[in-house]
């Protein structure tokens, strides 16, 4: 198969569908964002022009829909840990009803595939209503939310075809990551020496991606096993929450196949009593500071009859091949670009499940692919 894709060629290159191909699309995508806002020469994080600086920001509001509400949300475990800014978020729909206080000058962020997703559009006008700066992450950068933006932060994903979305959830990430490190350098929190260190962790990620698809074979088992379920649990800690979140709204997207996700400390507050050999619990829980947390949350689910699938990287999977029943293991990466990278997988296993099931992949019923009424 050819992976050296040009991403924004239309047509399906001889893929089944353009969720899987988009899919595969995740590595070129990922490398051309990082492309826009990393200087080559000093591989420090060149933003554009801002009419704000990001050094006495007060605090940040995202908000965003569906896929890209969850990429805000590793935005946000960013922009707090790495640049030391406080963050509101919320999903749109309840944003722009919300009425939050919010002190002017502060950065709205708005983060959209399309630009046209009406709550979205509203938490915006919202936002510029209370004096926020307003900055967007958008890959359609001719839409309405570009046009109402303050600056344009661009994703380079191409056009994205299937309903799902795929490659612009980390191609968002992409930049949000870049904004993350500006914010952190601008702020005197991330040092020079620091600011290498996370870039090299982010331009290492475009060949780390294309590894993960030698995990095929393993994530087709796994699919094996979520086709024949009725109900699935996601489990993630820390960052590795959205990427749990994202994994059960593609697998409900694609298969119909219902799924929750928990934060995994939350599991023992509700959760835990669905644990049954029918209940196939898919966790994601690279290595790193929360691994031994995660793993004693599955520790549990496993001691109570739950069927394991997790995804982990090659640091993890050592320790989880005793208690899980299949283990999917991607390069280890640093762990402030972990969640990039532990998407691709679970967007890969809605996918495979949707085959079994025989669903319309890139079409599934009762969705659009940009929600421009409320
Ligand atoms: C729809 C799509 C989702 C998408 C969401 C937000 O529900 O089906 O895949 O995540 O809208 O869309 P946006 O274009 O704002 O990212």
């Amino acid at each position: 198969r050819v992976t050296a894709l040009i991403a924004g060629a239309i047509g399906k290159d001889g893929y089944r569908h353009y969720m899987e191909k988009e899919l595969h699309e995740h590595p070129v995508v990922i490398g051309q964002t990082l492309q826009r806002l990393i200087d080559p020469a000093t591989r420090r994080v060149v933003l554009p022009d801002l009419p704000f600086d990001l050094a006495s920001v007060p605090r940040a509001v995202i908000t965003a829909c569906g896929s890209a509400f969850y990429a805000g949300m590793i935005g946000r475990y960013w922009l707090e840990s790495v640049a030391r800014i406080p963050v509101d978020i919320d999903v749109a729909s309840e944003m722009r009803y919300r009425d939050p206080p919010l002190t002017p000058g502060g950065m709205g962020l708005l983060i959209s595939q399309s630009g046209e997703t009406a709550d979205t559009l509203a938490a915006l006008r919202g936002m510029r209503a209370h004096r926020q700066h307003i900055v967007s992450v958008l890959n359609v950068e001719q839409s309405t939310i570009a046009r109402e933006s303050d600056v344009v932060l661009g994703t380079a994903a191409g056009p994205e075809i299937s309903v799902a979305s795929t490659k612009a959830f980390t191609a968002q990430l992409s930049v949000l990551a870049c904004l993350a490190i500006a914010a952190g350098r601008r702020r005197g929190v991330v040092s020079p020496d620091q600011e290498q260190a996370l870039v090299a962790s982010l331009l290492d990620l475009p060949s780390r991606a294309g590894e993960v698809f030698d995990q095929a074979d393993a994530i087709r088992r796994m699919a094996a096993v979520i086709a024949g379920a009725r109900d699935v649990l996601y489990l993630g800690r820390g960052s590795s929450f959205p990427v749990a979140l994202e994994g059960a709204l593609k697998l409900k997207e694609v298969s119909y196949i219902h799924a929750e996700a928990y934060a995994a400390g939350e599991m023992k507050h509700g959760p835990i009593s669905l644990i049954d050999q029918t209940v196939p619990i898919v966790a994601t829980a690279p290595s790193g500071r929360l691994f031994e947390k995660t793993l004693s949350n599955l520790q549990e689910a496993r001691a109570r009859g739950g069927r394991l699938l997790v995804f982990t990287d090659t640091q993890g999977a050592e320790r989880l091949r005793g208690i899980a029943e299949i283990v999917v293991a991607i390069p280890t990466v640093d762990e402030f670009t972990a969640p990039v990278l532990q998407t691709i997988p679970v967007q890969m296993l809605a996918y495979e499940v949707a085959l079994l099931k025989g669903t319309d992949v890139d079409q599934p019923r009762n969705l659009a692919k940009s929600v421009t009424v409320e």
